[in-house]
């Protein structure tokens, strides 16, 4: 079979090199230019465990290639992907679907016979039916199927989730379409991969109702994080003793600054808007997003009240900029908003990430970058731990302490040890905690 995938950022290029892994010939086309050349080059243009000799392996044996050519590409092909982005709209919280609509034209235009053209792009339910018009209006000759394939990938485990995922979602409506993905999916089969087949709309539905459920249980536990500080509890064993009932589960119950990334803020804004405009508002995911946009706020309050209720001239390691730790993903990452404010209150930042090409693309200018850690601590009053990366829970705390000025550390993940935190002195803060 060939596939040719159309986006190649974090979800086209790794369900790309995947597919390829399982034995299907992929073609990724990215408008990109430096993009695909980085990609010819064996570069990768995003960080992603794994994520390099995966494609280095698939290109070597010849069943990847990249291109900037969708006509091209599309020739021959058995099923096209759509994973192009779907940012924010900008003013009305709305997905901007400007991407998908245009590729899904570009694919009809270079069709040469039948094809499916699946959307793997998040995207509101009623796209896929647009997509179909569009097909039909520009190839009314061809039979063109149109497919919804969500994809459930998390950044920073990429690679183990679309090799092992929990289901694969297939949105169809005719068996062809059917057929098609079921056969590029036949490796997940044969490892007894649920396959939900369903209609386009409900698929679409499927993962926006699953990134906000998620949210809103972010937003459950933070919200308990908050509640338990001021009752004398511990949110660990909160979430603990409610995790283990199975019908909650343990999983998302971890207290934090918020969420953050590429998929929830902007699938939860989204969500909302298409269910206020379809009349059947879902009232708990506008309350979600509203309690998460105040709480990156208030972790900027909790730091200057950490530090005697003023930064001004003071300087402030943050440890961890992007969303999570193992992507070098900043979109709507907490630093966007935690950062910012704290420079506004008059503090000098010292930053460090593993990953930090796209944050010094993106953080206000002042921000000093570091090399390591221990280098961001030195001379620092405070110490933020913003994302939890590894090797900050494998930091020493009397390292860190020995290295610093001050002796304010706020934890926003709540990945130190309280009691080794103090006993190396310092004034440790962290969340739902005492
Ligand atoms: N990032 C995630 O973890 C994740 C997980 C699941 C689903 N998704 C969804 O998948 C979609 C893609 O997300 P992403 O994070 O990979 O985005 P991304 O911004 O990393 O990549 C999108 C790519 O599409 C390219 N592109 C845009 N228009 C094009 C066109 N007409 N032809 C060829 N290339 C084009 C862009 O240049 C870019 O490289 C979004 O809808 C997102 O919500 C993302």
């Amino acid at each position: 079979m060939k596939v040719v995938m159309v986006g190649a950022g974090y979800v086209g290029l790794v369900s790309g090199a995947c597919f390829a892994e399982f034995g299907t010939d992929v073609v990724v086309v990215d408008v990109a230019a430096e993009k695909i050349e980085a990609l010819k080059q064996g570069r990768m243009p995003i960080y992603e465990r794994g994520l390099e000799k995966l494609v280095g392996d698939n290109v070597a044996d010849g069943r990847l290639t990249f291109t900037t050519d969708l006509e091209a590409a599309v020739a021959g092909a058995d099923a096209v992907f759509l994973a192009v982005g779907t940012p924010t709209r900008r003013g009305d919280g709305h997905a901007d679907l400007s991407y998908v609509y245009a590729a899904a034209e570009q694919v009809a235009k270079a069709a040469q016979g039948p094809l499916v053209i699946v959307t793997k792009s998040t995207v509101p339910v009623g796209t896929g039916r647009e997509v179909q018009k569009i097909v039909r209006r520009v190839r009314p000759d061809l039979e063109i199927d149109v497919a919804s394939n969500p994809e459930f990938l998390r950044e920073g485990n990429a690679i183990g989730d679309f090799m092992r995922p929990d289901r694969v979602v297939i949105g169809v409506d005719s068996d062809r379409a059917l057929n098609v993905l079921k056969r590029l999916y036949r490796p997940l089969y044969l490892i007894e991969t649920p396959i939900v087949a369903t209609s386009i709309e409900s698929a679409e539905l499927i993962k926006y109702a699953s990134n906000a459920f998620l949210a809103v249980k972010i937003t459950f536990i933070n919200q308990m994080a908050d509640l338990c500080e001021k009752a004398g509890a511990d949110v660990h064993d909160v979430a603990r003793g409610m995790g283990l009932d199975g019908r909650i589960g343990r999983k998302f119950l971890h207290p934090g600054p918020g969420y953050g990334g590429s998929c929830f803020p902007k699938d939860t804004l989204a969500l909302a808007r298409s269910a206020q405009e379809l009349g059947a508002p879902v009232t708990i995911v506008e309350e979600t997003i509203a309690a998460n946009e105040a709480r990156k706020a208030a972790m900027a309050d909790r730091v200057i009240a950490a530090c005697g209720g003023s930064v001004a001239g003071k300087t402030v390691a943050v440890l961890g900029l992007t969303f999570k730790p193992e992507t070098d993903d900043m979109r709507d990452a907490p630093s966007l908003v935690v950062v910012p404010k704290l420079i506004e209150a008059g503090a000098k930042i010292r930053g460090y990430d593993p990953q930090p090409h796209y944050a010094k693309q993106v953080l206000p200018q002042e921000v000093f970058f570091a090399e390591t850690a221990l280098e961001a601590a030195q001379e620092a009053d405070a110490v933020v731990l913003l994302t939890e990366w590894n090797e900050f829970r494998a930091l020493p705390p009397r390292k860190l302490k020995a290295a610093m000025k001050g002796s304010v550390a706020v934890d926003l993940r709540n990945a130190w040890e309280p009691a080794a935190m103090r006993e190396c002195g310092f004034s440790y803060s962290s969340i739902g905690r005492i």
